[in-house]
């Protein structure tokens, strides 16, 4: 069996200085707001597992199924020698793409969350012996110095993750994953599409309130990390569909006038009752959109697969 190799690029106080300035930036912004990145602790993975099961949250299904029929095609479009995956998770799905392709020797997941890299690194070196699993505890926003492996590379980011970035931070995001990329190689991307409000929001939204608890993580995580003193029980799960800009936003409502400490930033932040603070957007997409935004980046789509129904997308684009 080939070793697991676990590396942190992002050094602990990088990380802890990171949120520090997320929670003082967002948390005095108008409206509030925290990045996305800071519900998976150990934790806020379990649980968004967790919501991958429910039976209101279909992307996970979608990709899936996607994945099962389409990872030959992929594999013979691109038969890569590396796979790096950004924002791996559990990498669970991406079983079937590491079983399809047959000439890969490396693959590398990328993931904030040192807990879900541990477990899915674990797991993939005895049930692909052979491979070389290279995991990266790193933040994909920020500059990545990846391994020197083989190419070709395939640059896989899945979940729809892409959609919970802005769209100047997306622009950003592509314009770097294009720099990481050599001719021959390419990008898997997974994007959620438009679809019903009502579908949507049910999948933010579940009757089992496992999305309220992985939304509600966040404060449980600046409590531990910065000495705060949020009562999650004092906010509300709010998840809305925006029609004009087309993504979903994953909110927390104050149910009462509040005022909460963060002693390690020597902070005090006040919440009206019904204020809102902004924890998650996570954009839907239709192929017009996805072919613009990765030819703004200097990347072509070569290949679009949807699941039976249209709910979810997998394309493969290519250096220009
Ligand atoms: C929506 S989950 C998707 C997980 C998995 N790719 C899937 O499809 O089920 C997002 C993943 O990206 C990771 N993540 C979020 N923001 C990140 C960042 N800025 N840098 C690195 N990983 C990040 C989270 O820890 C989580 O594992």
């Amino acid at each position: 069996m080939s070793p697991f190799v676990l590396t942190r690029i992002l050094a602990e106080d990088a990380m802890e200085a990171a949120l520090r300035a997320d929670v003082r930036h967002g948390l005095t912004a108008h409206p509030k707001t925290l990045p996305p990145k800071w519900f998976y602790d150990a934790h806020g993975s379990d649980l968004f597992e967790q919501i991958t099961e429910l039976p209101e949250y279909y992307p996970t299904r979608a990709e899936r199924e996607i994945l099962l029929e389409k990872s030959g095609e992929i594999a013979a479009a691109l038969p890569a020698r590396t796979l790096i995956e950004l924002g791996s998770g559990s990498s669970d799905k991406t079983r079937h793409l590491l079983a399809a392709l047959t000439s890969l020797e490396t693959y590398v997941p990328v993931d904030v969350s040192d807990s879900a890299l541990a477990q899915a690194g674990k797991s993939l070196v005895a049930d692909f012996p052979g491979l070389d699993v290279h995991g990266l505890i790193a933040d994909f926003t920020a500059e990545l110095s990846l391994p020197d492996t083989p190419g070709p590379r395939l640059l896989a980011f899945l979940g729809g993750t892409i959609g919970n970035l802005l769209p100047a931070e997306r622009a950003g995001f592509l314009a770097s994953v294009r720099a990481m990329l050599s001719p021959g190689d390419a990008l898997l991307l997974g994007t959620d599409l438009v679809k019903d409000e009502q579908v949507l929001v049910r999948a933010y939204d579940d009757a089992a309130g496992v999305t309220a608890a992985f939304n509600k993580n966040v404060l449980t995580v600046v409590n531990r990390e910065l000495d705060a003193d949020f009562d999650p029980d004092a906010f509300e799960h709010v998840a809305l569909w925006d029609t004009e800009r087309e993504w979903i936003e994953m909110r927390l409502r104050a149910r009462s006038d509040q005022s909460v400490k963060i002693p390690a930033l020597d902070l005090a932040v006040d919440f009206a009752a019904g204020e809102e603070l902004r924890t998650e957007v996570s954009a839907k997409f239709r192929k017009d959109g996805v072919r613009a935004e990765l030819a703004s980046a200097g990347l072509e789509l070569s290949h679009w697969w949807t699941d039976a129904q249209g709910r979810f997308a997998l394309s493969l684009s290519t250096v220009r």
